[in-house]
């Protein structure tokens, strides 16, 4: 995609959007391996798959749907991605980025990211949420690369607040008032798809993750450079590589993802209404 075309791109995939619905949304949503039932939660949704949208890619992994939602939670107005696209799949870092700026295009202001991830801390466990306090983007990519647009951003966007303070505080209150047990900690994004080994990990934990994952970094780096505020909240959906004595699979992922469902659903459904 070149930057001559993006903006245009992105206005062309918005309009196609926003003719299809009567209120815009004021909170993205990306939703990440196996956390994609809270679509089932959304009210009045206008469900647009991605392949029709202009210029959207398409995802190609298993338990990632492939839509657009939007519609009411709890009251609010969201744009929710039922399936993102990773760089593993192929896609160059600014197509990963692409709904993010289409978000921003239909008036987003706050954008909730979601993933599985492996824990890396030793002392979290399979099924824990993680807030993400901040990430370290070990992709060797990035979706800003590239002719800057000045009216998608800044060329040297800041990143010191990538997580924004005041959405990780709500986030904190209301896993507390609910009673969610919610760690925190610094999210490592690799481009995968193979998963770590066990001295990538030791690396990664020495360098200061918590957790391991193969996607969020490319799109909170477009979100930042778009203005949005970004909250994180990692599934710890596997231990990481070489911490217990098993291998890791994706069917591993899913399971948990589906375990936790319940709770993963509270504390978003909680955090839309304070946000
Ligand atoms: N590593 C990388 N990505 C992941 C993992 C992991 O252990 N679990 C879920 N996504």
């Amino acid at each position: 995609m070149s930057t001559v075309n993006a903006s245009q791109q992105i206005n062309e995939a918005a309009q196609y959007i926003a003719e299809k619905i009567n209120v815009m949304p004021e909170i993205g949503l990306i939703l990440g391996s196996g956390l994609g039932v809270l679509g089932d939660y959304i009210e009045g949704a206008t469900v647009i798959a991605y392949e029709d949208i202009p210029h959207f890619p398409v995802s190609t992994v298993e338990g990632h749907a492939g839509e657009l939602m939007i519609g009411t939670i709890a009251g609010k107005t969201v744009v929710l991605m039922r399936g993102r696209f990773h760089m593993y799949e192929g896609y160059a870092p600014e197509v990963t980025a692409f709904p993010v700026r289409v978000m921003k295009a239909l008036g987003v202001k706050s954008l909730i990211v979601t993933n599985a991830a492996g824990g890396i801390n030793l002392e979290f466990a399979s099924g824990n949420l993680m807030l993400i306090s901040d990430h370290l983007n070990l992709t060797g990519k990035n979706p800003l690369i590239g002719a800057n647009d000045a009216e998608l951003g800044a060329r040297f966007p800041d990143m010191s607040e990538a997580y924004s303070k005041r959405l990780r505080e709500i986030a904190k209150n209301v896993a507390s008032d609910k009673g969610i047990g919610l760690v925190e900690g610094v999210y490592a994004g690799l481009l995968g798809p193979s998963y770590e080994t066990p001295a990538e990990i030791r690396m990664l934990r020495i360098i200061g993750a918590d957790a391991v994952g193969m996607s969020t970094v490319a799109e909170v780096i477009a979100a930042r450079h778009s203005g949005i505020e970004v909250v994180g909240i990692s599934c710890i959906s596997n231990m990481a590589s070489g911490i217990l004595d098993q291998p890791l699979s994706h069917v591993e992922v899913m399971e948990t993802t589906d375990r936790v469902k319940s709770q993963f659903l509270e504390l978003v459904t909680s955090l839309i209404v304070k946000i």
